[in-house]
Order: structure tokens, then C-alpha cells, then sequence
């Protein structure tokens, strides 16, 4: 029986160890090749972000694009520490120039800066700008309404209509939908968006904002800028905004004065023919007078 048994007990213990040994290999597999492949896309474009806007998300002031350029190559010989963390770690607490960064990156953000100096040409967003109606201006960062007579018809001008394009590979996070700010954040209107917060914009998508100057009773010039955040580097897109309220012309009074010379003429000859008109009545009564007498 004793042998019997051991001779059952035997592949099943084969068996389990292939088991055992095949979900190791599955998992030492994973991790080497999949988990850091899936991750480093990731990193690479956090790095990416970090490297072009440090200054803004670190509060550094300085981002390393600022003197480094855009990669590849790169100054200063940047590009030693390709997927080397430690080297852009040894960088920022030895090179005088990259003082700022001390103490405001993170181990994370040394290896996500150098996952991206390893990756230079990952894909990415890259949100443009465009305008179209009736306020476009030959610069795509500016409406200008041009001027509108007061009282504004209808209370405001026509619309123009600011678009937002994802030309990158990668979507963007709307962060927060359009709001004004400048100096006359009142004067203007946004009439409808569809650029809204937590919206994705994939790669290619657009959302859009129409706008319209609406100036109070006073004239004068106005200005302010609509803005619209996001997660990608500087973290807000914004578009100038401009008009002119004048007020609105007065209607031309008939006068015997508008005409100059020729006016002081037709009042001669209305005269004229006033007192041509009186006579031949005059002259009509008293015939038609003498005729009845
Ligand atoms: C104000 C300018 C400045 C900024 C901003 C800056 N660096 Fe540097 N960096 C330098 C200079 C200068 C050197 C080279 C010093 C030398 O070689 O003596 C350097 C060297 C380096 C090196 C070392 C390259 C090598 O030889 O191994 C790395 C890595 C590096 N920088 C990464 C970064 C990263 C990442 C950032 C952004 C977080 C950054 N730097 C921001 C000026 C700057």
C-alpha cells in the first residue's frame, strides 16, 4: 500500500511544483517585461509634463526645457541620464544652476523626469487654439468684437466662436469650464460651451466656446481674457478679448442748413411758389368776385 501510495503522491507533487514554478515564471515575466512597459508610457509623459512645467508645478519658477531645450540631445549633457534617476537626483543636489529644484522633487518625479529623457518622442497632448465668425482676427489668440453702438441690439454683438483642438496623439482633461477674468470680465458673455470640466479630449477631439461682447450703457473700449484649464503643461489655454461700445449715432435733424447753399435755394423757391400759389387765389377771388358782383 505504502508503495502504491508513493507512486500516486509523486506526479502530484510534479504537477503542483510545475504549477508553482510556471505561475512563478508568469509573474517574474510580467513584472520584468509588461508592469514597467505599461508604467513607463505613463511615467514618460508625467515626466514629460514635469520636465516643460516644473516651474509651474513644482513652484521652481525654472523648468528644465528652460535651459536644457527640448529634447533629444539636449544641453549640458541631459541626456546621460536616460532611465537613470540617480543621475538627474546627483544633478539637482550638485549643479549650482538646479538649485531651485532642490528639496521640491520628489523620488518619483527623478524617476519619471528620467524615464522621459530615456523617451523623448512619447506621444503626448497638444491643445491649439482657433477662432471663427465674425469677430476673428488674424491672431488665433484673440477675438476682437470690433465696435458696436450702443444700446448693444439685442443686447450683445454677434457670437464668435473660440475652438479648442487636441492635435496630440494623447487626450487632455478639461479641468474647469470657460471663465473671464481681466478688466472687463463683465462686458463679455459666454453664450455655450461644450468644453467642460472632467471632459477627456482624445487625441484629435475639440471642444468649443462661443462668445459675445455684451457692453454696459457706457462707451469705451473693453477687454478680458476667457480661460479654460486643463492637465496638460501651463495647465490653462486662454484667448484675449476685445470691443469698442460707442454710442450710437444721432439721427440727422432736417434742416434748411443741411443742404448748405442749395438749401438756402429751395427755400427761395418754396417762397416763390407760395406766394405764386396766394396770388393766383387772391386773383381767382377777386374775379370770381367781381364776376358774382
Ligand atoms: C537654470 C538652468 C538649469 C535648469 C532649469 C535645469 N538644469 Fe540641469 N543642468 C544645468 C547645467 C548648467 C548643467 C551642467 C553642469 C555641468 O555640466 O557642469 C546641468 C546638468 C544636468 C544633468 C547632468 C547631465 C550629466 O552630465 O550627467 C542632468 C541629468 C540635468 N541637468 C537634469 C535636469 C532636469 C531633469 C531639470 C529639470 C527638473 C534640469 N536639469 C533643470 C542647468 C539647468
Amino acid at each position: 500500500m505504502q508503495g502504491n501510495f508513493t507512486g500516486a503522491a509523486a506526479p502530484v507533487l510534479l504537477r503542483r511544483w510545475t504549477m508553482t514554478l510556471a505561475r512563478w515564471l508568469c509573474a517574474l515575466a510580467a513584472s520584468v517585461l509588461l508592469l514597467p512597459a505599461a508604467a513607463s508610457a505613463q511615467d514618460a509623459l508625467t515626466g514629460k509634463r514635469l520636465y516643460l512645467d516644473a516651474g509651474r508645478l513644482r513652484g521652481t519658477g525654472v523648468s528644465c526645457v528652460d535651459c536644457h531645450g527640448g529634447l533629444p540631445g539636449g544641453a549640458f549633457g541631459i541626456g546621460r541620464a536616460a532611465n537613470d534617476a540617480a543621475a538627474v537626483e546627483r544633478a539637482v543636489s550638485s549643479i549650482p544652476q538646479m538649485t531651485p529644484f532642490r528639496s521640491r522633487l520628489t523620488g518619483s518625479d527623478f524617476a519619471d523626469l528620467a524615464v522621459y529623457i530615456g523617451q523623448p518622442s512619447v506621444p503626448s497632448p497638444s491643445l491649439r487654439s482657433a477662432t471663427s465668425g465674425p469677430a476673428t482676427t488674424s491672431s488665433v489668440d484673440r477675438l476682437d468684437f470690433g465696435s458696436l453702438a450702443l444700446p448693444a441690439q439685442a443686447g450683445r454683438s454677434a457670437t464668435s466662436r473660440w475652438h479648442l483642438v487636441n492635435d496630440g496623439a494623447v487626450g487632455l482633461r478639461i479641468e474647469s469650464g470657460p471663465q473671464l477674468r481681466g478688466e472687463h470680465p463683465q462686458d463679455f458673455q459666454i453664450v455655450a460651451t461644450d468644453c467642460e470640466p472632467q471632459r477627456m479630449l482624445a487625441a484629435g477631439a475639440s471642444c468649443s466656446v462661443d462668445l459675445a461682447f455684451r457692453p454696459d450703457a457706457s462707451a469705451g473700449t473693453r477687454r478680458a481674457v476667457v480661460f479654460v484649464m486643463h492637465d496638460w503643461v501651463g495647465g490653462e489655454v486662454a484667448l484675449a478679448l476685445a470691443g469698442t461700445a460707442v454710442p450710437a449715432a444721432v439721427p440727422p435733424v432736417a434742416s434748411v442748413d443741411s443742404g448748405g447753399g442749395g438749401g438756402g435755394h429751395s427755400l427761395g423757391l418754396l417762397c416763390v411758389l407760395a406766394l405764386v400759389a396766394a396770388a393766383r387765389r387772391w386773383w381767382r377771388v377777386r374775379r370770381y368776385g367781381l364776376e358774382r358782383g
